[in-house]
């Protein structure tokens, strides 16, 4: 069912270039899941640390009524910083390569890093 899911939002969404959700998952895992928990519902094993717990990753587009793509890039590489992803730091912009990508969602384009592409791919694939 969840193949049949992903196969289906491939159809309809608007293609990105170069996207690559598997590898976006296991960057998720690797950088992503320890807060976020392995199923995106926010119950990693640090998240009981935080002072603001980490949202439910599943739900981000029942939250902003539909994806925001450029925005949820712009969260994930410190664009928009987070107080948990490192505030100012921006801390994923480190962790990840210096190489760009440029990814839209119909109304706004952003130059960002292939690694957040991906990562945004993934959790487009995964919302409820
Ligand atoms: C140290 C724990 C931690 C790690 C690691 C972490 N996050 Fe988060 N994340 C949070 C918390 C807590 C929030 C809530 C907002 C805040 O920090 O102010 C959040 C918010 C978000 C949001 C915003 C969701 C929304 O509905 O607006 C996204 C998207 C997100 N994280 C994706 C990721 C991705 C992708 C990674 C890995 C590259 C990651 N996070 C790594 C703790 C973490």
């Amino acid at each position: 069912m969840k193949a049949l899911l992903a196969a289906a939002a491939c159809l309809v969404a608007t293609p990105l270039m170069a996207q690559d959700a598997a590898r976006g998952a296991a960057l998720f895992d690797r950088h992503c899941a320890v807060c976020h928990g392995t199923g995106l519902r926010g119950d990693g094993p640090m998240a009981e640390v935080l002072a603001v717990p980490p949202p439910d990753l599943t739900r981000i587009a029942e939250r902003y009524d539909g994806f925001p793509r450029v925005g949820i890039a712009w969260k994930i590489d410190g664009r928009d910083p987070l107080v948990s992803h490192g505030g100012d730091m921006l801390l994923f912009g480190h962790v990840f390569g210096t190489m760009s990508e440029m990814m839209t969602d119909g109304s706004q384009t952003l130059v960002t890093a292939p690694e957040v592409v991906d990562l945004v791919a993934f959790l487009e694939r995964q919302q409820e």
